[in-house]
């Protein structure tokens, strides 16, 4: 069993706050497995982090009726009461040369459901990835985002891409707060006022 090395988190932790940091609550604790990894959160739960799979339409759309309207309008940037099937599938089948797609398996449940999403889609041109990622409410604050989000940013690494970039709308404060403490930086965007560019430099 591997403690998880690639979470580098160079800001230093608020010291007005009662409240350990995720990354020190979560410590996350992992098995490398054939087809994954096993994720130990510390409140005993465990989950299975794996690329997405073609046959993961069926829970990708159940997680996404768990969804409140304000997680959906977060992760697509405006409101979709439900995930067509055409658009679930397009999520599962991904170009792994453009593509990455991880996923966070609940498999004490069966079916399996699926807890979490980061995903990166390469612009070649640019040289660089946007990236989204959801995490389902009752498994929020506990590292899991943060623990998505850096793989994004070392895969990204691994392709040698120059930035990784992602919409936010300005109200979602988790997802600022939590892209700051992984380093990156927010540029304006005039012609989108509700919406920041969230920027990484890799190189
Ligand atoms: C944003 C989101 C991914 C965070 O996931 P998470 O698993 O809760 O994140 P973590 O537990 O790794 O939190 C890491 C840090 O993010 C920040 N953060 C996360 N949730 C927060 C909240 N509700 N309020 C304030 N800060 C928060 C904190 O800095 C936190 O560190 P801390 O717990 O030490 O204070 C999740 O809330 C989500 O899926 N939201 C809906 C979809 C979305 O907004 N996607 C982003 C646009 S693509």
């Amino acid at each position: 069993m591997l403690s998880l090395p690639a979470i580098d988190f160079s800001t230093p932790p608020d010291e007005a706050s009662l409240r350990p940091p995720a990354r020190e609550r979560f410590a996350p604790r992992l098995v490398r497995a054939i087809s994954g990894e096993l994720v130990s959160i510390q409140d005993g739960r465990k989950l299975h982090l794996r690329s997405i799979a073609p046959n993961d339409i069926e829970s990708l759309q159940r997680c996404f009726l768990r969804l409140s309207p304000e997680d959906v309008r977060r992760r697509f940037l405006h409101a979709m009461s439900e995930l067509p099937t055409p658009m679930a599938q397009r999520l599962c089948q991904i170009d792994s040369t453009i593509e990455t797609a991880l996923v966070l398996v609940d498999e004490t449940v069966v079916p399996g459901e699926i807890r979490g999403v980061g995903r990166i889609y390469v612009d070649q041109a640019a040289d660089s990835a946007e990236f989204s990622v959801l995490v389902e409410k009752n498994w929020t604050r506990l590292g899991l985002g943060a623990l998505l989000m850096q793989r994004l940013v070392d895969d990204c690494r691994h392709r040698g891409l120059a930035e990784i970039w992602g919409y936010v709308l300005l109200e979602n404060r988790p997802m600022l707060d939590l892209c700051k403490t992984l380093g990156f930086v927010r540029r304006r965007m005039d012609n989108e006022p509700g919406v920041a560019q969230i920027t990484l430099r890799l190189v």
